[in-house]
């Protein structure tokens, strides 16, 4: 396999940033992953505006034209023979001597790019059966709407639910209502059929998939309503699922203890997944 680190190709074994990078250090980074889709990049003017929006938030520039970071983005896909899977890219306001201070405007920033295949037939099977999420206490900070690489608190969460059996996390507020997953987007169907989820004006990163599904669920003439529910409705709804990149929509057949539904994925969450990609771009 291949990397893109700073201006070269390298075999990712060898792929490899400075000591003092600064998103080694601090996390000041941030981050995009891209599903690959028959050789395409789903939603890639999406994910590319989110990417922009993110660094602006923490002043850090582009690092490079982002006509050529698609070329980028391309070229890794090619080297690395992905026509299903995902691309990652990240940029950090690069390396400098420690300092909290931001260094000189000169600094350039580093932009890593890795790309893998994946199975979509195993993804597929794993949406078939659903999967169980656990509530935890949403200890992030406040700055979630940025995609940064200070994921710890999400590191720590997701692994807690590994130790307990199921593949996501789904973090709640101080008032018990659900923000989003550990690296995903939640959403629960009322007994109404009506698509909630968070609105993204706080709490919660303003997923892609989650934008483009909501685009998609109204096209197909659903309700949806960007409204915050809490554990308690999310674990007597009809449904539930998660959106991200990599999962597209994932139904949720339990949530701590509770299952949900009849246990087997929701009608909605089964056919808001098998229209995605004809609205995605
Ligand atoms: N995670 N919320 C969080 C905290 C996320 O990390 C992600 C994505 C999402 C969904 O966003 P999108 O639909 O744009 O992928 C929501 C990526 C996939 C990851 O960290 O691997």
């Amino acid at each position: 396999r291949i990397a893109y680190v700073n201006g070269v190709y390298v075999p990712l074994r060898d792929a490899s940033v400075h000591v003092e990078d600064r998103g080694f250090q601090f996390a000041d980074s941030v981050y995009e992953v891209c599903e690959v889709r028959d050789g395409a990049l789903v939603d890639e003017t999406r994910h590319m505006g989110r990417l922009k929006r993110s660094l602006s938030e923490l002043s850090i520039r582009m690092p490079m034209a982002e006509n050529a970071l698609k070329v980028v983005l391309r070229e890794t896909l090619r080297r690395n023979r992905v026509v299903n899977g995902m691309v990652y890219f990240q940029v950090s306001r690069g390396a400098a001597k420690r300092d909290f201070l931001f260094p000189s405007p000169d600094t350039p920033p580093t932009l890593v790019v890795i790309a893998r295949s994946l199975d979509r037939a195993k993804g597929d099977a794993g949406a078939a059966s659903g999967i169980a999420v656990i509530t935890l206490p949403d200890n992030r900070w406040e700055r979630v709407d940025i995609k940064s690489t200070g994921l710890l608190p999400n590191v720590l969460a997701k692994q807690k639910a590994r130790q307990q059996g199921a593949k996501e996390v789904w973090f709640f507020d101080e008032q018990g209502y659900v923000t989003e997953g550990g690296s995903s987007n939640a959403w629960i169907v009322t007994a109404e059929n009506t698509l909630l989820t968070r609105p993204a004006e706080s709490g919660i990163l303003r997923g892609i998939t989650r934008t483009t599904l909501m685009d998609l669920a109204r096209r197909d003439n659903m309700v949806v309503t960007e409204r915050a529910f809490t554990v308690a409705e999310a674990k007597a709804a009809k449904e539930a699922f998660v959106t991200s990149a990599t999962n597209v929509v994932m139904p949720v057949v339990k949530i701590d203890d509770t299952v949900i539904g009849d246990g087997t994925p929701g009608a909605l969450a089964r056919k808001l997944r098998a229209h995605f990609h004809s609205v995605a771009e």
